[in-house]
């Protein structure tokens, strides 16, 4: 079993439903609060998880200290920087600036870090991996 692959598609079908209900809920409220939020679930955590998880599946298939990196970073980031969005731009609780700021800022520089160390994998990577 490829472990890799497995959590990246499970997280990228949580992020795919939720993201295209967001779409469905905009279209029928009419408002268009969500868009930024809508936008990032489904193309961070739907489409690039969704494309990391096939990458492990078909390309990198074995697991190594960076594809460990790489895979939580992806995870992690994904939800912080879709949460973080949603805490600072829709503001749904009446939160403090700073703590919604953090969850923005750290979501979006853990998923910069992922992109990075993905990066690096695939020039480590070698067709017998
Ligand atoms: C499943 C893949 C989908 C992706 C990758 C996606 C992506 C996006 C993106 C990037 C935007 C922002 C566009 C912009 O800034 O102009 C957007 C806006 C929007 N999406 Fe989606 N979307 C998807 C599915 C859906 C679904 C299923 C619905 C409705 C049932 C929906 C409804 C909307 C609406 C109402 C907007 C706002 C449109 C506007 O700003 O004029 N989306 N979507
Ligand atoms: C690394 C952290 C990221 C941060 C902090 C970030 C932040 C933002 C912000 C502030 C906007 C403008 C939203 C608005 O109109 O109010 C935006 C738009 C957008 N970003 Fe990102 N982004 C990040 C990563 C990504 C990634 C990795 C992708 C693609 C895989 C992406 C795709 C988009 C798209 C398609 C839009 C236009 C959507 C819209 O207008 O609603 N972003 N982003």
């Amino acid at each position: 079993m490829n472990k890799n692959s497995k959590i990246l598609v499970q997280f990228a079908g949580v992020f795919g439903l939720i993201g295209a209900f967001l779409g469905a809920h905009m279209a029928g409220s009419g408002s268009y609060a969500f868009r930024p939020v809508h936008a990032h679930i489904l193309v961070v955590g739907w489409l690039t998880l969704f494309s990391w998880s096939v990458f492990y599946k078909v390309f990198q298939t074995t697991t190594n200290l960076l594809t460990k990196i790489h895979v939580w970073s992806a995870i992690i980031g994904s939800v912080g920087l879709t949460v973080g969005m949603w805490l600072y731009m829709v503001k749904p609780f009446d939160l403090p600036e700073g703590v919604t700021l953090a969850f923005y800022i750290g979501g979006g520089v853990l998923l910069l870090v992922s992109f990075f160390v993905f990066f690096l994998i695939t020039l480590f990577y070698r067709e017998d991996n």
